[in-house]
């Protein structure tokens, strides 16, 4: 047994019994979030804290505490401030690897259903719409053989590549760093600018982190760029998109149509324009809710977190 304190911010998927075993643990009981002063008490009195994307631990958070480790379940960390975590030398573990395969599945699965219509589908016929077979009903693009734009070219852009080279696609992609040939080559992928990539892509994907250089990084401008019946993916960061210029986007014809698993802010607040409109699916992130997926992420962001406490090295660790 530690002489360790947990606090962890939800009910997770998996149980806690190694956790309890061998710390004091408390979990929030709530579906919602803990509020941000109970995360300021809690703070002062644990050495552990086991967070998800919702909580914000700011500067403000991490200096008036004592605590030893922060492990987040999630691969993104946008929601912890890295530096200031840095400073007072506490360890930040995150979940990558795991979830890449669910997450690219599900930007798969909006991808096709936003070019095949699927929620209108259902709604239409939901309510009792369909009154025969019509040559024209619910018409969306070809996916096999179209140009897909892979925006970030991390684990999860990689894994989309995978999925599109099955569907015949041209690949493009763009990321800070251009990947090496031989992996260009095994994934069928051309490096183009951002530009580019946007002019010459039916469907785009977003799968870059959320960094100062990504805010709005698709705005009128880029939106102006793309092809009017091109597609666009989110399931990164809300973010990522200024959701102005996609409602506008949207309902101009800028672009056909787009599907996102993330919003900004989130949850989407229930007077948000973009609810109104028929060519957007809205999804309440959930790239990674595969009962697997999650109770991994579980058992890594619990692992990083008895490391921490442990003073050893954390498997995945976010700080430099
Ligand atoms: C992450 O891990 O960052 C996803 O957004 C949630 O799984």
């Amino acid at each position: 047994m530690l002489e360790a304190k947990v606090f962890v911010t939800r009910r997770l998927p998996i149980e806690l019994e190694e956790l309890r075993s061998l710390v004091t643990v408390e979990v929030w009981p709530e579906r919602q979030p803990p509020p941000y002063e109970i995360l300021r008490e809690k703070v002062q009195e644990i050495d552990g804290l086991l967070c998800l994307l919702t909580d914000q631990i700011d500067r403000q958070l991490i200096e008036s505490g004592k605590l030893k480790v922060i492990s987040q379940m999630a691969v993104g960390y946008d929601n912890i401030d890295i530096a200031a975590a840095t400073a007072r030398q506490i360890p930040v573990g995150h979940t990558p690897g795991v979830l890449t395969d669910a997450t690219a599945d599900f930007a798969w699965a909006l991808l096709m259903a936003a070019a095949r219509r699927v929620v209108e589908a259902d709604r239409f016929t939901r309510a009792g719409l369909w009154q025969t077979w019509e040559p024209d009903l619910l018409l969306g693009p070809n996916v096999t053989g179209a140009t897909l734009g892979i925006v970030g070219f991390g684990r999860i852009g990689q894994a989309i590549a995978r999925r599109a080279k099955g569907f015949e696609m041209q690949i493009l992609y763009t990321s800070r760093q251009r990947c090496n040939p031989e992996l260009e080559q095994s994934l069928g992928v051309e490096f183009a600018t951002l530009e580019h990539l946007l002019q010459e892509s039916d469907f785009v994907t977003l799968h870059t982190p959320s960094t100062d250089d990504t805010y709005h990084l698709i705005s009128d401008r880029q939106f102006e760029l793309m092809k009017r019946s091109a597609i666009l993916i989110n399931t990164a960061r809300g973010t990522i998109v200024d959701p102005d210029s996609l409602y506008r986007a949207l309902t101009s014809g800028q672009i056909a149509a787009a599907a996102v698993d993330v919003t900004e802010p989130e949850p989407i607040p229930s007077d948000s324009l973009l609810l109104t409109l028929d060519n957007l699916i809205i999804a309440p992130h959930i790239g990674s809710a595969s009962r697997q997926t999650r109770s991994k992420m579980a058992t890594m962001a619990i692992a990083n977190l008895i490391a921490g406490l442990r003073g050893d090295r954390l498997a995945y660790c976010v700080n430099p």
